[in-house]
């Protein structure tokens, strides 16, 4: 495995890597979801590339930042053992220098929900990102729906940039209460946690009464909002029912939908979703 510091160091290795290449994109602090990326990738591509930086410019929150989890030596060790071929380190200056000044506004999709909870953030995203895939120059780009807002955020600039990269949406990988796995979760208490699995369980809800044909958005975004009300830590910052492409409000709640659930725990920020609909994640089943 290479391991690159610096655009030119990327550049070169990149050019040794037989096609199509895989790219799966990370801020670090690895954990079994960013595995199943990279195990995704690995099944589709013939070289895998994964990026480790933490990007500042997505963190509105500067404290957020700074208690970010950061372990580069376990990280570089996972993705060898992973089977990556080349990682992208790069440092704060060799991504940001002197002069930087371009930002990707991805509009509306990246404006309420998690844009609303987080000025600025989706423009770190889709800047980063769009860096990330020009260094990397990727066939594939893999992204996790556990961040769906993130993954419609990039399919639009994508599309609106016209970037040569088909993307791949993978399930969501959780722990065996249904918490989504993040790499804040290492930041919760086991109280705080506890209160965690709030998200799922209002979301399972939600689902079961899709199950049983409620079809009102606001009657199913209900279902989650009291389940995350009723844990004390929990502060809820949305459950909304959208479109799960355009993230638009909908009338009734037919596919393809994501019901979408936001909460605040001990200061730490958790999200998570459920997506209903053919196609839009892709099956990973054996
Ligand atoms: P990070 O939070 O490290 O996540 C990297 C990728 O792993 C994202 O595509 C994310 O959706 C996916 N992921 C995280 N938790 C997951 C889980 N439980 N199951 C499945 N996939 C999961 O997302 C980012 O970094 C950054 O915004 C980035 C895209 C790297 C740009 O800086």
């Amino acid at each position: 495995m290479i391991v690159a510091r610096t655009r030119t160091g990327l550049c070169e290795a990149r050019a040794t890597l037989p096609g199509p290449v895989g790219v799966v994109p990370t801020m670090g602090a690895l954990h079994d979801g960013h595995f199943a990326l990279l195990r995704a990738a690995r099944r589709r591509d013939r070289s895998l590339v994964a990026t480790l930086f933490v990007n500042r410019t997505q963190f509105n929150d500067p404290s957020d930042y700074a208690a970010y989890p950061r372990d580069e030596a376990a990280d570089l060790a996972a993705f060898e053992t992973a089977g990556v071929d080349l990682v992208f380190a790069p440092s704060v200056e060799e991504m940001y220098p002197e002069g930087f000044g371009t930002r990707i506004d991805p509009g509306p999709i990246g404006a309420d929900l998690e844009g609303a909870r987080r000025p600025g953030h989706f423009a770190g995203v889709a800047t980063v990102v769009a860096k990330l895939f020009n260094l990397t120059r990727p066939s594939r780009a893999y992204l996790g729906q556990k961040d769906w807002q993130q993954t419609r955020v990039i399919d639009r600039m994508v599309r609106d940039l016209n970037l040569p990269v088909d993307l791949v949406i993978v399930p969501t990988v959780r722990d065996p209460d249904g918490l989504a796995l993040s790499s804040r979760n290492v930041r919760l208490s086991p109280e705080q946690r506890q209160s965690a699995t709030a998200l799922w369980r209002g979301l399972e809800l939600a689902v079961s009464a899709w199950d049983d044909d409620e079809r009102s958005p606001e009657a199913l975004a209900d279902l989650v909002r009291i389940t995350v009300k009723a844990e004390p830590l929990a502060s809820i910052g949305y459950a909304e029912v959208r479109h799960a492409l355009t993230l638009e409000h909908v009338a009734v709640a037919d596919p393809p939908l994501v019901i979408a659930v936001a909460a605040e725990i001990g200061g730490v920020g958790l999200i998570d979703n459920v997506v209903l609909g053919e196609g839009l994640v892709v099956d990973e089943s054996p």
